[in-house]
C-alpha cells in the first residue's frame, strides 16, 4: 500500500502535454488526481504561478498528498516550489533519483522536465516515487537543518 492516495499536478506550456498524458497513468495507480492547470495551451505560462498554486493546495491537504510539477526542464518548477515553506520539491530525471527523493529527502513534490525525459521515463519516476518510503533517522536530522535555513 502506498503512503500517497492523492496527486496534485500542474505544468506550464512546456509541460502541458506530458501533464495531460500522465493524468490517466496516475489514475490507474488508484490515485485521486487534482489537476491544478493549465487546461489549455497558452504558449507563455509563468511556471512560478503554477508552482505556487499547486503548493498552496498541497499544504492545505493531508500528508497522503503529493505533487507533480512539470515544465520544460523541471528546473524552474523545482526552484519556485522550494521557495515555499513546507515544500520539498525534487527534480528527478530517473528512477534512482525518484527513490532517493523519498527515502532521504522526504520529497512531497516531484518535478519533471518534459523536454528532458519521455513519457515512459516520467511514469517510471512516479512509480518509484510512490513505492519508496522516507527512512527518517539521520535524514530527518538533515531535513531539520534545512528547515532552520528557511528562517
Ligand atoms: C519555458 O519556456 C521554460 O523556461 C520552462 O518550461 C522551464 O523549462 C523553466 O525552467
Amino acid at each position: 500500500m502506498f503512503k500517497f492516495t492523492r496527486c496534485l499536478i500542474a505544468a506550464d506550456h512546456g509541460g502541458l502535454d506530458l501533464k495531460q498524458r500522465l493524468i490517466p497513468f496516475l489514475q490507474q495507480q488508484n490515485l485521486e488526481v487534482l489537476d491544478c492547470g493549465p487546461d489549455a495551451y497558452d504558449g507563455d505560462d509563468d511556471f512560478p504561478d503554477y508552482a505556487a498554486r499547486l503548493s498552496e493546495k498541497l499544504l492545505a491537504l493531508d500528508d497522503q498528498s503529493f505533487g507533480v510539477l512539470i515544465c520544460g526542464s523541471g528546473l524552474g518548477m523545482s526552484i519556485a516550489a522550494n521557495k515555499i515553506d513546507g515544500i520539498r520539491a525534487a527534480l528527478c530525471t530517473d528512477a534512482t533519483m525518484a527513490r532517493l527523493a523519498r527515502q532521504h529527502s522526504n520529497a512531497n513534490v516531484v518535478c519533471l522536465g518534459a523536454r528532458i525525459i519521455g513519457e515512459v521515463c516520467a511514469q517510471d519516476i512516479v512509480t518509484h516515487f510512490l513505492q519508496a518510503a522516507f527512512e527518517g533517522g539521520r535524514h530527518q536530522r538533515r531535513l531539520d537543518l534545512i528547515k532552520d535555513l528557511e528562517g
